[in-house]
This record gives C-alpha cells, structure tokens and sequence, in this order.
C-alpha cells in the first residue's frame, strides 16, 4: 500500500503525512509542485524527510500551469458568476494530473489531498483523479478524521512532533490558496460577507488608494490568443504572467470581494487578487475586438458561461470541456497583435490595439467620403428587417 500526497509542507498537510502513516500503516509517496504560490519549496523536503519519506517529489510546474491550463482557460475569456477569474479552480486539475503520473511511477494504489469535506477543491481534485485513473483509491483525511478544530490539530501535531510556526499555534485568520494566477482568502475574519474585509488579507495588490498617482502603459503582444510578451519583450507564458503580476500588483489592479456559489449547494464569500490575470483578460478582450468575427465573438461569449462552470465545477478532463475547448483553440487563429493598456488606482483600462489580422476597417467607417459602403443599401437592410416588426403592429392595431 502507497499513496501520493499533495504535500504543501505546511502544517495541516504535515498532519495529515503523519496521520496516513498511523491509520493506514502505508508508504507515503509526497509531490509538492511550485504553482508560483511565491513560497519556499526546500522546506517541504526537510520536513518529508524528518518523518520518514522516501520518495519525494518537487517540481516547478509554473509553465506547464500557465501555458496548458490558465492560457487556454484565457481563451474564452472564462469568468465564473460574471467575475471569478477561477484562480483556483483552473490549478487543481494539473494537480490532479501529476499525482496520478507520480502514483503509477512509484506503483501507488491510492492518492490523498488536504481539501475540506465542504467545498469545491475536493471535487476538483477527485473528479481529475477518477477521470484520469479510474481504480484509483481516494483518501480525504477531512472527510475521515475527526481533527475537526484547530485545537485538535495542534494536539495531534504536538503528540507527533510535527513543528508548529509560531503564527500558527492560534486560529488562522482566514483560509490561503495561492499561485501564478490568483491569491484567494475564504473564511474566519471573512466569513461574514456584511464586513469588509480587513486590509491585512490583501498581499499581492497595493490599495489602489496608495498607487502611484502616474499611470503604467503596458504593451501586451498576442499569437493565437496566448499572451507572448510585454513591452516588446518576447516571454514564456509564466513569465508573462509574473511580469503583469508586478505592473498590474503595483497599480492596485486586481481586488475583488465576492460571494459565489460551491458546486457542493452552499454560498461562500472569498476575496480574490488576480492582478495580471485581469489586466490579460481585459488585453485579450480587446485584441478579439478587432481580429475575430461578429458571430465567431458572439458565439463563443455565449459559451463562455457554460465553460467557465464546467472549469469552476471540476470538469477539466471532460469530453463537453474538451469540445467547447477546440471549438474556443479554433476561433483563436487569427487573434494576433499588440494591445496598449493603462494602469492606474486599480483600473485597468485599453487605450489601444493593432493587428496584422485586424477586420477592423478605416476605409468602411468613416464618417468622411468614402467608395467602398453604399449608404443605398441600408434602406433595403432596414427595410426587411422592419418588415416583420411592421407585420405585427398592423396586426395588433387591426385587433383594438
Ligand atoms: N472559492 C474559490 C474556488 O472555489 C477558491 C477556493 C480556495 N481554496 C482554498 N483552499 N482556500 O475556486
Ligand atoms: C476547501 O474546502 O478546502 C477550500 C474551499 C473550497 O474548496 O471551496
């Protein structure tokens, strides 16, 4: 008996090491990937090591995250409840992903997460699992143990020595997910949407009160829809990302406060930083404006919702993600050209954009002379447009 554990090396995951050692007397195999959640990985083997760990794997999967996961999710523009830029969910399935290649490396029957019983990381992460190796055994510690308060914790790990930072021998102030795409809070000091959150639980992005009082033009260049650099600069997708982190972080652009709804039926209330990812949503936004087509743009705007709570539910490995996927890749091959954007006391703002591809047409729209329109034409465009709008009010004027 072996099992993968997602392994943060922070003080729950530590716990929950020790304890699939105790109850299931089994090998555990530890992978902690660093997503770009800014922290020191290093740690993390010492501590696997400490207790015993034979096998463990750290890995730097921020450009594999960026480039197959968060840059195709761009793609379609994906927000959850019209504003959730899904920081979160988009990282649990390449989680997912790599602890089952990890449990068939080793021979592995079973892997473990450190996700709660309540919310939608659980899901997500099994739901990868199950898609991607169909027999494998499932262990979610939270949904099994009954270390249910933060005193029982600290017991355990006291019992075990298993060290405990100092900041977090109290309660948490609230609960931290954090990589390349997003920082989110949820819980404790938040869990009451009425009260603002306190400034503390802001880390990546300055108050937009405190920005500089000069605006940052930045220059995004786009290839297929993908973000290839940034002021002129050619960079890898992780690198675009980390870069607009720091313009977008300095300007205070990114902050939301926000009740959503979980897969599993409740209501939560999470505060989000997102500082690069808007700042590319918006880019992206306005360099489809002048490359794609009318009904090409309008068709997949349509889908996005439906996509974006296929992501938000767990559903990256599924033939529907996978189909609206190559229908979104397919829209995205003339999407190329540079986008000009302000940054300023937490606004993002375009202030221009250029493309090779672009369908956007001086010669047709303006208001000058011009010999390619023939205004004539529009009558008859109106004409029979009207014509059934003409129908029914004669018809509804006949009847009074
Ligand atoms: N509510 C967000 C989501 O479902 C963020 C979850 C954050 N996870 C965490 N462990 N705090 O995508
Ligand atoms: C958790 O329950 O582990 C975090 C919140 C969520 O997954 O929605």
């Amino acid at each position: 008996k072996k099992v993968v554990l997602a392994y943060s090396g922070g003080l729950d995951t530590s716990i929950i090491l020790r304890w699939l050692q105790d109850t299931y007397q089994c090998e555990v195999v530890t992978f902690t990937a660093d997503l770009g959640q800014g922290e020191e990985l290093e740690p993390a083997r010492k501590k696997a090591e400490m207790m015993g760990v034979k096998e463990i794997f750290i890995e730097d999967l921020r450009e594999e995250f960026v480039r197959d996961y968060v840059f195709p999710m761009f793609r379609a523009n994906a927000l959850y409840e019209g504003v959730y830029l899904l920081g979160t969910s988009i990282a649990r399935p390449l989680i997912a992903k790599r602890q089952i290649e990890i449990a068939r490396q080793t021979g592995a029957d079973a892997v473990c997460h450190g996700a709660t019983g309540k919310g939608n990381d659980q899901v997500r992460f099994e739901l990868g699992y199950y898609a991607l190796q169909p027999d494998i055994k499932v262990i979610s510690p939270w949904r099994e143990w009954d270390l249910n308060s933060r005193t029982k914790l600290i017991e355990y790990a006291e019992q075990h020595q298993i060290p405990i930072a100092k900041d977090k021998r109290g309660e948490a102030p609230f609960s931290v997910d954090s990589n390349l795409l997003h920082i989110s809070a949820e819980g404790k000091v938040l869990e009451d949407p009425a009260d603002e959150a306190p400034d503390y639980v802001y880390s990546r992005t300055v108050d937009p009160m405190d920005a500089p009082d000069v605006p940052t033009v930045v220059e995004i260049e786009f290839e297929k829809g993908d973000a290839v650099g940034v002021d002129g600069e050619r960079l890898s997708p992780a690198t675009v990302l980390t870069k607009l982190n720091e313009l977008a972080g300095a300007n205070g652009v990114g902050r939301l406060d926000l009740v959503e709804n979980r897969f599993v039926g409740m209501k939560s209330r999470g505060v989000y930083e997102t500082p690069g990812g808007t700042v590319l949503i918006a880019a992206h936004r306005a360099m489809e404006s002048i490359t794609l087509d009318r009904e090409a743009m309008h068709l997949k705007d349509e889908l996005m919702p439906r996509y974006a709570k296929i992501i938000y539910n767990g559903f990256w490995f599924s033939p529907e993600r996978e189909m609206l996927q190559a229908l979104i890749d397919k829209s995205q091959e003339r999407v190329n050209g540079k986008v000009r954007l302000k940054l300023y006391k937490g606004s993002v703002s375009v202030i221009g954009r250029e493309s090779a591809d672009s369908l956007y047409s001086m010669a047709h729209v303006t208001f000058e002379e011009d010999d390619v329109y023939d205004q004539h034409d529009a009558e008859g465009f109106i004409k029979l447009n009207a014509l059934r709008l003409r129908l029914g009010t004669l018809r509804d004027n006949r009847k009074s």
